[in-house]
C-alpha cells in the first residue's frame, strides 16, 4: 500500500574488545530508545559451542563452517540461550571460529536483517559486537567504540567470574583477555578496530551510569533529542 511503508529503522553500533563493558550498555540503551538489541558475540559463541559439543576442535575449520552454517538463528535455537555460551571456554572458542572468513560470511546475513528489520516491529536495532560499525552496518546512524585498559576488563571479567562461583586465578585471566584481544585484532578477516566515525568511549574510569549517559548524549546528538 502506497504510504504505509515503514520507516528505515535507526542502527546503532557498538563494538569493544571483550568485558570492555559494550554488552550491558547496548541492552541498557536498547532498552531505553525501544530499540531492538542484538549480541552479535552470542552468535559466534554458539558456533563455538555447537563444535565444542560435537567432540570437535575450534581450529577444525570444516567444523566450524558446518556449525555456522546450520546455526539459522532467525529461528532462535536452544544454543544461543544455553548459559555455557557464556564460559570463557567457549569465549575462546568463539574467537578462533570468529577468525574463519565462511563463518563470518555465514552470520552476515541474519545481522544485516536484524538491522534493517528488527523485530517486534521496533523503530530501531542496537548491535553490539567487534565489526558492527565496520563491516556489519557501515551506514549505521550512531557508531560507538566502547574499550578499557586491558587490566580493568580482566578485573571485571573476574569480578564476573567469582560472582558465577567460578575459581578463577587473576593473572590467568588476564593472559586470557589478552590472547583474546590479540586475535580479535590481528585476524586478517573483520578484525577489531574502530570505525573512523565511531566515539570512543573509554569506561576505565567510568561506572556503568556514567557510561550510559555518555553514550545517549552521543547517540541524541546523532539521531536527535526526540528519537532518544
Ligand atoms: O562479545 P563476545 O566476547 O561475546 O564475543 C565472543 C567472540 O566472538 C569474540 O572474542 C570475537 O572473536 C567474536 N566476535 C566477532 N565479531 C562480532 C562479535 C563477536 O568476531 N561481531
Amino acid at each position: 500500500m502506497i504510504g504505509s511503508a515503514r520507516p528505515r529503522a535507526r542502527v546503532i553500533a557498538i563494538d569493544g574488545p571483550a568485558a570492555s563493558g559494550k554488552g550491558t550498555l547496548a541492552a541498557r540503551i536498547a532498552d531505553h530508545l525501544g530499540f531492538a538489541h542484538l549480541d552479535t558475540g552470542s552468535l559466534y559463541r554458539a558456533v563455538g559451542l555447537i563444535v565444542l559439543r560435537n567432540g570437535d576442535s575450534a581450529t577444525d575449520r570444516p567444523a566450524a563452517i558446518t556449525a555456522a552454517r546450520s546455526l539459522c538463528p532467525e529461528r532462535a535455537p536452544a544454543v544461543l540461550r544455553d548459559s555455557e555460551i557464556r564460559s570463557d571456554r567457549v569465549g575462546q572458542a568463539a574467537s578462533t571460529v570468529a577468525a574463519i572468513p565462511e563463518v563470518r560470511a555465514a552470520l552476515l546475513g541474519f545481522q544485516r536483517e536484524f538491522a534493517a528489520d528488527p523485530p517486534g516491529a521496533a523503530a530501531g536495532a542496537v548491535l553490539d559486537g567487534r565489526d558492527v560499525g565496520t563491516v556489519i552496518c557501515p551506514d549505521a546512524d550512531a557508531k560507538l567504540f566502547v574499550t578499557a585498559s586491558v587490566e580493568v576488563r580482566a578485573q571485571r571479567r573476574l569480578k564476573e567470574l567469582q560472582a558465577r562461583g567460578v575459581n578463577a586465578i587473576d593473572s590467568h585471566v588476564l593472559a586470557d583477555m589478552k590472547d583474546r584481544d590479540r586475535r580479535d585484532s590481528e585476524r586478517a578477516t573483520a578484525p577489531l578496530v574502530k570505525a573512523a566515525d565511531a566515539f570512543v568511549l573509554d569506561t576505565s574510569d567510568m561506572t556503568a551510569d556514567q557510561a550510559f549517559e555518555a553514550a545517549l548524549g552521543f547517540i541524541r546528538s546523532r539521531i536527535g533529542p526526540d528519537a532518544a
